[in-house]
C-alpha cells in the first residue's frame, strides 16, 4: 500500500532523469515530455544554466526570511517591472498563492479608497485558478467545490468570453473581474482580443480592476511574455507562477503602482515567497525567455505545430475534432475517449495531459526543437491511424 494520498490518479510510470524535451523511466524507456510538468519545464529538463544557477545559489545561501533585504528578488522584480504593465511584485511559491493574494490586493485597494463594499470578484464558470478554498470557489465549477463547503463567498460568474453575460453580473460592488487570458485546465480556450479590449473598457468605465491570471499561459507560452500583449490591453494584476521556475516553486503578484499602495507592510506575506533560491532560478528563466529571438522562435514552432495538427485533422476527422490554443499551448479536441487517446500517446512514448472538454493538452518546453514536435507529430499521426 502506497502511504501517499489517492487525490492523484498516477499514471504508473517514474523518472529517473531528464534532458531537454525528454524523459527517462525507471524501466529504461524514453519518452518526450510535450506536458513539461503542467507548463513548468520552460526551458526543458537539466537545463545547465539552471542547474548551475541552483548550485551557485546553493553554495551561498538558500533561506533568509522576508524581515530581510533579497537583492535576487530585487534584480528579479526589477526585470518583471522592466518587460511588463507591472511596477510592483510580491513572490509566493505557487499559482494558487498567487491567484489569492491578487484577489487581496484587489479587495484591499478598494478598501483602503474608502470602498470596503466594493470587494466582489467576477470570474468565469467553470474556469481553474488552482486548489485552494477561495480559488475553488472562485472557478464556479461543481466539481470542484463538492463536499468543500461551506463556500468561500464574494465570487459572482459570468459566461466564458460572453461580454452580456459579464455586464450582467457587474454591480457597484465589484471590485475586479478575473479571469485566465488564455484557459489551460478548462480545456484550452483563448479569449479574442475583441473581447479583451471589450473588457479592458468595462473595467475603466465602472472602476474595476482587471486581473489576468497568466499562470499557465504566462511566461511566453503563449509565444508573448504573457498573453495579454496580443490584445494590446493593461492589466491591473496578473498572477504568476509555473513557467517563472522553470521547475522550481515560484510564484508572483505583478501590480501597477496605484494598486501596489494599498499593500503596506503586514497585508501579506509568505515564509518562503521570493527565497534566495527561488530566485536565483527566476531570474536564469527570465533572462532565457527575453534572449533576443526566444520568444520569436516560440511563435515560429507553434505556427509549425498547428499547420501540422490541423493538417492531421483533415486526415482524421473522427478522431480529432478541432485544434486550439495559442503559442505553445495546444488543444486537440478529440471525438474519442479521452482517457485511452492519452494513454495510446504514452504507450508511443509521447506524454501530453488532458484538460477539460474532452481536450487533450500538449504543453512542449519552450525551447522545443522542431525536430521533437516531428516526431511528436509522428506519433499523434499513429495514434490516430489506430481508431
Ligand atoms: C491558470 C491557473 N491558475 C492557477 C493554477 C494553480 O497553480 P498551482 O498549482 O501552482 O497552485 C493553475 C494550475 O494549473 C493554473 O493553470
Amino acid at each position: 500500500m502506497s502511504h501517499l494520498a489517492d487525490n492523484y490518479k498516477r499514471r504508473k510510470i517514474s523518472f529517473l532523469k531528464g534532458k531537454g524535451s525528454y524523459l527517462f523511466s525507471s524501466d529504461g524507456k524514453k519518452y518526450l515530455d510535450f506536458l513539461s510538468g503542467i507548463a513548468v519545464n520552460t526551458l526543458g529538463h537539466s537545463n545547465p544554466k539552471l542547474i548551475k544557477a541552483l548550485y551557485s545559489q546553493a553554495k551561498k545561501v538558500w533561506h533568509v526570511s522576508n524581515s530581510f533585504q533579497i537583492p535576487e528578488g530585487e534584480i528579479l522584480a526589477k526585470k518583471l517591472a522592466k518587460r511588463t504593465f507591472a511596477d510592483k511584485v510580491i513572490f509566493v511559491n505557487s499559482g494558487a498563492e498567487a491567484n489569492e493574494a491578487a484577489i487581496k490586493v484587489a479587495r484591499r485597494y478598494f478598501y483602503s479608497l474608502g470602498k470596503p463594499n466594493k470587494n466582489r470578484i467576477l470570474c468565469i464558470k467553470n474556469s481553474f485558478h488552482g486548489r485552494t478554498l477561495a480559488n475553488i470557489f472562485a472557478s464556479g465549477s461543481k466539481k470542484m467545490t463538492e463536499g468543500f463547503g461551506p463556500k468561500v463567498s464574494g465570487f459572482d460568474h459570468f459566461k466564458y468570453s460572453d461580454i452580456k453575460s459579464l455586464k450582467k453580473r457587474i454591480t457597484k460592488k465589484t471590485a475586479a473581474i478575473f479571469f485566465e487570458t488564455a484557459m489551460g485546465e478548462s480545456g484550452i480556450k483563448v479569449h479574442t482580443k475583441k473581447f479583451l479590449k471589450e473588457v479592458k473598457k468595462i473595467c475603466k468605465k465602472r472602476d474595476i480592476l482587471l486581473i489576468l491570471d497568466e499562470v499557465q499561459c504566462g511566461i511566453g507560452r503563449s509565444g508573448k511574455f504573457f498573453a495579454y500583449e496580443y490584445a494590446n490591453v493593461k492589466p491591473d494584476i496578473v498572477p504568476i507562477a509555473k513557467g517563472i521556475g522553470g521547475g522550481f516553486p515560484v510564484g508572483a503578484v505583478l501590480m501597477t503602482k496605484k494598486v501596489s499602495k494599498c499593500m503596506v507592510p503586514g497585508t501579506h506575506g509568505s515564509t518562503y515567497g521570493g527565497n534566495p533560491l527561488a530566485m536565483a532560478i527566476g531570474n536564469v528563466v527570465m533572462d532565457e525567455v527575453f534572449k533576443k529571438g526566444f520568444l520569436k522562435n516560440v511563435r515560429k514552432n507553434s505556427n509549425y505545430f498547428f499547420k501540422k495538427l490541423n493538417d492531421l485533422k483533415k486526415i482524421y476527422p473522427k478522431v480529432i475534432k478541432e485544434i486550439r490554443g495559442i503559442g505553445l499551448l495546444i488543444g486537440i479536441k478529440v471525438n474519442v475517449d479521452l482517457g485511452n487517446f492519452i494513454n495510446k500517446l504514452t504507450n508511443n512514448k509521447l506524454l501530453t495531459i488532458r484538460a477539460a472538454e474532452n481536450v487533450v493538452r500538449i504543453l512542449p518546453p519552450l525551447n522545443v526543437k522542431k525536430r521533437e514536435i516531428d516526431q511528436a507529430l509522428k506519433i499523434l499521426n499513429k495514434v490516430c491511424s489506430e481508431y
